[in-house]
């Protein structure tokens, strides 16, 4: 990963996924390297943002680097400027770009036209920062990555994508139950399916909630209504009714199963009222390990 960009989680081999968690899992554990002392990084954001914001400018500050954060308003990435100027100017103060982006070609964009690593902070095709934080937080449950079923129920979006490819890289067995029209796209789905046959694990879809989570080692789901497509808002939470995770239709998982969101959360549609604050959730461990799996990757790709 040295050097390079992570827009996508198949931009890691298989094994590097799994090394990364190992990675992740022992600097949560370990006593503060500072692998980015004297590194610099503007992170720049079209979209709203909590948990990456936070867990990106604590995670450098931890790491020994330092940030600059630039909104829409300040930036107007392709629109008050093109991304190709962009990068070029960055490139000449920082040492790494990390970008949450609505359409994703923005950042091909970006590496196109920079030499420094761009860091995908979530687009709308992937979110693989989530992912990798993901698979760290069943790591920690399950003790393994390998033939877990994880059962993601709603939109096959952008945090869906990148689970699949995750999971197809370390050998979990991954479903997705949706509409049919809400799959996950398939320029994903392809890479996904390359790498769950190499490591002979099922990738499915399913349109029935119920089918997805019996004997489920994990129950995940997201919003229904990701940024960007809030004009489909109304149209989407009437397609998804059928799909909200509540506490009758976790019964059918295994009982050890985890409850996974990688939110926000909103309660009354993709999930029930309680779901959050179930014995079997792990939202917050989920939330926290953001932050580990982020300065593994960081470590990663910016370490001399
Ligand atoms: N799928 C959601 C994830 C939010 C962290 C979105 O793109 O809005």
């Amino acid at each position: 990963m040295k050097g390079k960009h992570f827009l996508s989680v198949a931009d890691l081999p298989s094994e590097g996924v799994a090394q990364l968690v190992e990675r992740a899992y022992s600097m949560k554990r370990g006593k503060g390297e500072r692998p980015l002392a004297g590194k610099e990084f503007a992170l720049i954001f079209e979209k709203p943002s909590l948990r990456t914001r936070v867990s990106f400018e604590v995670g450098i500050r931890q790491l020994g680097g330092a940030c600059t954060y630039l909104s829409q308003q300040d930036v107007g990435l392709g629109v008050r400027e093109p991304e190709a100027d962009i990068a070029r100017v960055l490139d000449r103060w920082v040492d790494g770009i990390i970008a949450r982006v609505f359409s994703h070609r923005s950042l091909e964009l970006l590496t196109e036209y920079c030499d420094i690593p761009v860091v995908n902070a979530l687009s709308d095709l992937e979110h693989p920062c989530q992912a990798m934080g993901d698979l760290l937080t069943i790591y920690e449950h399950k003790r393994r990555l390998s033939d877990l079923n994880i059962a993601f129920i709603g939109d096959g979006n952008n945090v869906a994508s990148s689970l699949a490819l995750a999971c197809a890289s370390v050998g979990a067995n991954f479903t997705l139950a949706s509409p049919e029209d809400y799959q996950i796209p398939a320029v994903v789905l392809e890479e996904a399916r390359r790498r769950a046959a190499d490591k002979e694990s099922k990738l499915e879809w399913v349109s029935e909630p119920a089918a997805a989570v019996r004997d489920a080692d994990v129950v995940y789901t997201d919003t229904w209504v990701s940024m960007g497509d809030e004009a489909e808002k109304a149209e989407r939470i009437a397609v998804f009714s059928d799909y909200t995770v509540d506490e009758a239709l976790v019964e059918s998982a295994k009982p050890d199963f985890l409850f996974m969101h990688d939110m926000p959360a909103y309660r009354g549609q993709e999930l029930s009222e309680g779901m959050i604050d179930h014995p079997r959730s792990v939202v917050f461990d989920q939330a926290e390990n953001r932050l580990h799996a982020q300065n593994a990757i960081l470590a990663a790709i910016f370490s001399d």
